[in-house]
Parts: C-alpha cells; sequence; structure tokens
C-alpha cells in the first residue's frame, strides 16, 4: 500500500464564529496556552510520518506561513540573552524532516474548493486532510492511526464521532454498515442536515485520508450546502467509486471552531502545561 507522505490544512476560511480577533488574523493561530492550533496539527501529521504540509491560505493568513520560517533575528537574540529553553521551542516550531507548500485559496468558495486547489502539489498520491480548528487530544495521535489504518485498507477514511442530535447541521454526517472494532464501510454522507432529517448522529471530524480520485469529482462539484463547494459532495460521489471507511479515532476532540469547545481545550491544555498547571488548578478552585 502507498505511505501517506502529504498532508492538506485548509486554512483558507472566514473563521466568522471567531469574529472580530479573525478580521485580521487566522483562526488557526489561536493559541491553547502558548502553542498556535495549527502547530498543534502539523505536529499530529508529523508524528504520522507525513513530511509534505501543504497549506491552502487565503485572505490575512500570512502569519502562519511567519510561524513555520525561520525566525533568524529572534534566534539570535535569545541565543545572545542565553535564553536555551525559549530559543529550543522557536527551533522546534517545524518537526524536523518536514517541507512546507503554500497555495493561495483567492476565494473562500467552501472547503471542497479549498482541497482541490492543493490537487496540482498533492498529484497522485493519497493525502490526509486535518483541520486545526478540530484539536485532537490523543496519545497515540489521531492521524497516526488513520495512517495506521490506511496502510492496511488502502482506502479512503473519514475520522467520525457521535454527536448530539441536536447538532447534527453543523457537520457531514454518515450512515454505515455496523462497526467493526472502531472501523466500518459508509453507505452515504449528506452535508449539515437538520436534526429532523439526519439519517444517524455519526459526525464526519476534521481529519480524512482521501485518494487522488477525489480531485476528478471535486472538479464537477457545484456549490451545495451554504453556497459552498463542499468535500463532503465529493466524497457522496466517491461513494460511487471506491469503499469509503469510518473510523473511530481515539482520544478527546475540542471543537477549537467554537468559542465553547476552545474555552474548554485552553482549561484542559493550560491544567496540564508544565508552566501554568499547578497555579491554574489552583485559581479554578478558588473562585
Ligand atoms: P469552517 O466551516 O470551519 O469555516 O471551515 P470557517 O470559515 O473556517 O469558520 P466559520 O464557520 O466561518 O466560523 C472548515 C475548514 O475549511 C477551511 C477553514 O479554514 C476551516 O479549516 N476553509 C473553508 C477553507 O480553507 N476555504 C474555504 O473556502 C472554506
Amino acid at each position: 500500500m502507498p505511505r501517506l507522505r502529504k498532508a492538506v490544512f485548509p486554512v483558507a476560511g472566514f473563521g466568522s464564529r471567531f469574529l472580530p480577533v479573525t478580521k485580521a488574523s487566522p483562526k488557526e493561530m489561536l493559541p491553547i496556552v502558548d502553542k498556535p492550533l495549527i502547530q498543534y496539527a502539523v505536529e499530529e501529521a508529523a508524528a504520522a510520518g507525513i513530511t509534505d504540509m501543504i497549506f491552502v491560505t487565503g485572505r490575512n493568513k500570512r502569519a502562519i506561513e511567519d510561524h513555520f520560517d525561520k525566525a533568524y533575528e529572534l534566534e539570535t537574540e535569545l541565543e545572545r540573552k542565553g535564553k536555551d529553553v525559549l530559543l529550543e521551542q522557536v527551533r522546534s516550531v517545524l518537526p524536523e524532516g518536514v517541507r512546507c507548500i503554500y497555495i493561495r485559496q483567492a476565494e473562500p468558495l467552501g472547503l471542497g474548493h479549498a482541497v482541490l486547489c492543493a490537487q496540482s502539489v498533492v498529484g497522485a498520491d493519497p493525502f490526509a486532510v486535518l483541520l486545526a480548528d478540530d484539536l485532537m487530544d490523543a496519545a497515540p495521535p489521531a492521524m497516526a492511526r488513520m495512517a495506521q489504518v490506511f496502510e492496511k485498507e488502502g482506502s479512503s477514511l473519514l475520522g467520525v464521532e457521535e454527536v448530539p442530535r441536536d447538532q447534527t447541521q453543523s457537520y457531514g454526517i454518515v450512515t454505515i454498515d455496523k462497526m467493526a472494532g472502531d472501523l466500518a464501510r459508509i453507505h452515504s454522507i449528506v452535508e449539515k442536515p437538520r436534526p429532523a432529517e439526519a439519517p444517524s448522529n455519526l459526525a464526519v471530524i476534521g481529519r480524512y485520508v482521501l485518494t487522488p480520485r477525489i480531485f476528478e469529482l471535486l472538479a464537477g462539484i457545484s456549490p451545495g450546502a451554504g453556497g459552498e463547494i463542499q468535500l463532503t459532495d465529493a466524497i457522496s460521489q466517491l461513494l460511487a467509486h471506491e469503499r469509503v471507511l469510518a473510523l473511530r479515532l481515539p482520544g478527546r476532540r475540542f471543537d477549537c471552531g467554537s468559542k465553547l469547545g476552545y474555552l474548554e481545550a485552553m482549561v484542559e491544555y493550560g491544567l496540564r502545561h508544565p508552566e501554568t498547571g499547578e497555579d491554574f488548578a489552583r485559581y479554578l478552585k478558588s473562585r
């Protein structure tokens, strides 16, 4: 089976649920304690053996390029002041053996369109898609589990999770065969169904492994839910050509695209951070 080497990070959305902070800077640069969401996602991909990080960026996303670039002046300054720990943190922002590629999505026409923008770089290889606002807290990391299953099964894979019925309208929703362990074949997929029309409460979350056939299908997709070119609609067509599997991912997901999920992540990661953990726990108890 081909190994998974490439990951696409669509980061060109408006991030409207986080306005005004997303007016001039990307949602994916929101920090969880001291690291931006996008860095957690890149580290997760690197831990899965992925080496080519392909960012689909848009307006106001320059901060992401800057974050992963080498910062000579900053490094020299930290070195001069003997701030070794900080120096190491800055140097290790980009995991070793990894390269970054940036593509522009000139207009945010939808997640499906953003993925299609990566076609020229992905070519004929299978690839992962990681939505950095779904922060996956798992050991081993969620994408490592997906890469392992992909290498065995060779099929497209969607990360899934049960969600409360009243939230189906925020997700792509799948119907499946019976789960065998954490894996099942997908029968159908629909984007953002109303609770009354949702065929199940099994939601697709921000982790995918896709075969390159998805590009042919994406090229023919018309705008769907919300007037956007939806990845879900192309996956729905892919089901007619190929087996697509649902994989229940290990660990806990924080929906950092929503304010509440973001705050929950901040509390959990703050409580276990070596610098803040103890004092923060004390503070939370005292209030
Ligand atoms: P979301 O549905 O979360 O949209 O996109 P959004 O614009 O980021 O946020 P809200 O809903 O307005 O608050 C899912 C992912 O797809 C990317 C986003 O950056 C996010 O990672 N995306 C979406 C694009 O890259 N391009 C698009 O045209 C749309």
